[in-house]
């Protein structure tokens, strides 16, 4: 698959590094050229612009903080249909000081930028730091990572979902663009979380428990 990643920092060089060892063709977008360059030469990709990026991937990753997705769809010609019909995976997490989500109460990252773009948007790996997602493969005692996809699209769950496996992590769609707001909320909890110093993992009982 071609993936274009908009964003050259942590998230870009974590999902790009493992898709490209998994065979994927990426295409590092940034507004530093230096830094796009830096990790396609880490990789063996390519770089280029923000506009490369966009225009080059049977997937698009959306790796820039939340603040600027706006000025980055606008650079991107959003308004004009640039990304129309495209896949877009987000994985932005709109969380500002005291953890709360910049967002407020409205639809929440994904379908906001499902609608500025009419993309097919897939919001996804937002709910673990970017540190997991180097993990060869991810997984934790209890087995593989699960990663949560919201999107109301089937095909481009499908697709998202391959990626997902080709980390090594298990696809779990969990709803439509409605429920992405929902996975925002409950990151953004759990961040808060784990900068408080506990362990989230300690709230959360056994699925048989539950289920009883
Ligand atoms: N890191 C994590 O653990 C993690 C986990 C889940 C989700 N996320 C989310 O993933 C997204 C990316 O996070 P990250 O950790 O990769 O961030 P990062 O390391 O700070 O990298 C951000 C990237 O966005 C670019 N950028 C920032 N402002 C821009 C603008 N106005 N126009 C164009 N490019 C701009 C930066 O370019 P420059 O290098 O030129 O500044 C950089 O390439 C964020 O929304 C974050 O909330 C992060």
């Amino acid at each position: 698959m071609r993936i274009g990643i908009i964003g050259t920092g942590n998230m870009a060089d974590a999902l790009g590094g493992r898709w490209a060892a998994a065979g994927h063709r990426v295409l590092f977008g940034g507004r530093s050229p230096e830094r796009a360059g830096a990790l396609a030469d880490r990789t063996g990709q390519s770089a280029g612009t923000l506009q490369e990026a966009a225009a080059f991937g049977d997937a698009v990753l959306l790796a820039v903080p939340y603040d600027a997705v706006a000025g980055v769809l606008a650079a991107l010609g959003a308004a004009d249909g640039a990304l129309r019909g495209r896949l877009v995976v987000d994985c932005t997490n709109a969380v500002g000081p005291g953890f709360r989500l910049t967002t407020g109460t409205g639809p929440g990252a994904a379908r906001t930028i499902a609608d500025a773009t009419g993309a097919r948007v897939v919001k996804a790996f937002n709910h673990l730091p970017d540190s997991v997602w180097r993990l060869t493969p991810p997984a934790f005692a209890d087995g593989p990572v699960a990663v949560p996809l919201c999107g109301d699209e089937e095909a481009a769950l499908d697709t998202v979902g391959a990626l997902v496996r080709d980390l090594g992590c298990v696809p779990l769609t969990v709803g439509g663009l409605d429920r992405a707001a929902y996975l925002a909320a409950a990151t953004a909890f759990l961040i808060g979380l784990w900068h408080s110093g506990h362990d989230p993992r300690t709230l959360l009982p056994p699925f048989e428990v539950v289920t009883a």
